[in-house]
This record gives structure tokens, sequence and C-alpha cells, in this order.
């Protein structure tokens, strides 16, 4: 009994001590261990002959070892919640610092007019399906009017994969998927990237980006492509710009058109940009040939409608008044930094 007294004073002292974790790991092994003084005196139970002592003695251990282990559980809580607190204490963030900038870039000059002229024909109500890349030739030329003899089919104008396949070099081959696909009334923008066999220079690039249009329906006529397209350049421009068609030949529009709009640059007074003209060249345009739309069973007697081809780099050129096209895939960030909204 006495041994138990003084093992619970020794343990009282001790556990007084202990200021970390691993304290509490050795105490728990030195007082409730294999080799612990407790163990020792259990094993010392047997001896006893009196069987109330024996009761008694087994009690009083028992007692001190639960005792032992409320107290390693105290100390565990005591130290453990000490810890979070300093850890809490060294890890405090001042939410009020300003934090480190991200940079988040930007869309590129091309992706971002090429948004803004999706917008607007989405706002008149335009679907927008994506153009292809690879083209059987059928879409490519046959369908859309352009007769064998022609100089885009050319191996010098075209990348051709073999005989029937080729890099698209318009967007228009998208008309005719679309409208094999579809009943009129059909409105659609498709925009999408297109290759040609061009040398390098400061207007021309063999990959650059077009939007066609199409509208087909019954009683179009090339007033409702007029105004559609006055429309467009006076959203994506200014509302006092002008618009003027002037004839032109595609094979798959007829009649076609070029539609010049006012000067960017000197508003229509003439300047270097326009060559003192007034007006710049931006679009293709014209009626979809009768031989296009008889091509993909649509009855041309009874339907009519309205194309236009659209380049998005000659656009954000004019817009940003940028003479050299390169500059648009040379990823060099001083150029497209200038664009960050
Ligand atoms: N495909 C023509 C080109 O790449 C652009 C074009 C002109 C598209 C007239 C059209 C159009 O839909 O009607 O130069």
């Amino acid at each position: 009994m006495e041994e138990i007294e003084k093992l619970n004073i020794e343990i009282l002292e001790e556990i007084k001590e202990i200021k970390s974790l691993t304290d509490l790991e050795e105490f728990k092994v030195k007082f409730l261990g294999k080799k612990s003084k407790i163990i020792d005196l259990m094993k010392n139970i047997k001896n006893i002959k009196e069987i109330n002592n024996k009761k008694k003695f087994g009690q009083k251990i028992n007692d001190l070892k639960n005792k032992i282990e409320l107290l390693i559980n105290d100390k565990y809580c005591e130290l453990n919640l000490a810890f979070i607190e300093q850890k809490l204490r060294d890890e405090n963030i001042d939410i009020t610092l300003p934090g480190n900038k991200i940079n988040f870039g930007n869309l590129h000059p091309i992706s971002y007019i090429l948004n803004e002229i999706i917008d607007i024909f989405v706002s008149m109500g335009y679907r927008v399906i994506d153009s292809h890349e690879i083209e059987n030739t059928y879409y490519n030329f046959d369908a859309l009017n352009i007769p064998k003899a022609h100089p885009a089919r050319d191996e010098n104008d075209t990348f051709y994969f073999d005989n029937d396949h080729v890099l698209v070099t318009a967007t228009s081959p998208m008309q005719v998927h679309v409208m094999e696909n579809n009943n009129p009334p059909i409105k659609i923008v498709s925009p999408g990237k297109v290759y040609r066999f061009d040398e390098i220079d400061s207007t021309h690039t063999p990959m650059f980006n077009q939007i066609e249009g199409l509208l087909v329906d019954k009683n179009i006529s090339m007033k409702d492509l007029k105004g559609t397209l006055d429309f467009f350049v006076k959203k994506l421009i200014d509302k006092n710009v002008k618009t003027r068609f002037r004839p032109h030949y595609f094979p798959f529009t007829e009649p076609s058109a070029e539609m010049d709009v006012t000067c960017f640059a000197c508003n229509g007074k003439g300047c270097k940009i326009c060559k003192n003209s007034g007006f710049i060249e931006l679009l293709g345009c014209g009626m979809v040939h009768p031989n296009v739309l008889e091509k993909v069973n649509i009855d041309s007697d009874k339907f009519s409608g309205f194309a236009f081809g659209i380049g998005i780099e000659r656009i954000a050129m004019l817009k940003y008044q940028i003479d050299d096209i390169r500059l648009f895939y040379e990823n060099n960030l001083k150029f497209l930094e200038q664009f960050y909204a």
C-alpha cells in the first residue's frame, strides 16, 4: 500500500513537469508500460494471502491505473490544444494585405473580333456552326459551282491531301453542309480557319480566319442582304459608317458584290489607309446561286438566299490599324498585350 501511495505522489509530481507530447509518451511508457511499476505491483497481487487485502490492493492498483490514464488523457488534450493554438498563431494570415496579382491573360485580338462579330449575328437570330478544316473537294469546289478549271482548284493555290481532300480554302463549303442537312428557313454563321497556298507577306498568310453567313428563306432579295450587312457594320464599327456595294464575281453567288465601308481612319474624307477613296473593301457577298441551291435539292423557284464571307484578320487589321498580318501569329506579348481589355 505504501508503494502505491509513493507511486501516486511520483506520478502527480512528474505529470506537472510534462511540456510536450514526446514527454507525455515517455511518461505513458514509464507508468503504464510493460516494465512499469504498476505492472510489477499487479504481479504481486497473487502473493497476497488474505483475501480482503488482496481485493483492496487490487482495487487500489486499478484506481491508480485509471487515474494515470485520465491524467494522460487530460494532459494530451491540454498539450494538443496548446499546439493548435500555437500553430494558428504562427500561421496567422493578414487578410487585409493585398494579394499577389494573378495575370489572367486575354483573348487574342482575332478571337476577340470574331466573338464580337458572332455576338452581332446571334443577336439577329443566326445560329453558329463551326466550319470544317478539311473538306472533300466536292464540298469545297463542285457544290459551290466552282468549275474544274477554276484557278482556286490548282495545286499551286490549295493544299491537297489526296485527289479528293483539301484544307478548306474558305468557310463557304459549310453552306452546302448546312443546306444538305436543314430545310429553309436557314440562318447561320460559320467561323473557321481557312488555308491557301499563299506566299507570306504583310497581307498574306497560308492560314487565316473567316466567318461565313447564310440565310435562305422565301422572298429573300438583295435588299435583305444589304440591310443585314449594313446593320452589322454599324454595330461592329460605328453607327455613322456608310456601306457601298460594288458588283463582283463569285461562282457561288449571283449577283455577287463586294461591300465597302467608309474608311475607319478618316470617316470617308480620304487618307493614306483608304488610298484617298474614302472607302475600304470589307467583305464578299451575294445572292446564293440557283445552281448551288439545286445541288442541295432546295427549289430555287420557291426559295432564295444570300451569303457573305468575312475575313477576320482583315477586319482586325482595319479596326486596329495594323499594317502587317504576321503580327497576329508571332505570339509577341508586346504586341498582344496592347489589346488587353
Ligand atoms: N468565299 C469567298 C472567299 O473566300 C468569300 C465569300 C464571298 C463568301 C461571297 C460568300 C460570298 O459567302 O457570298 O473569298
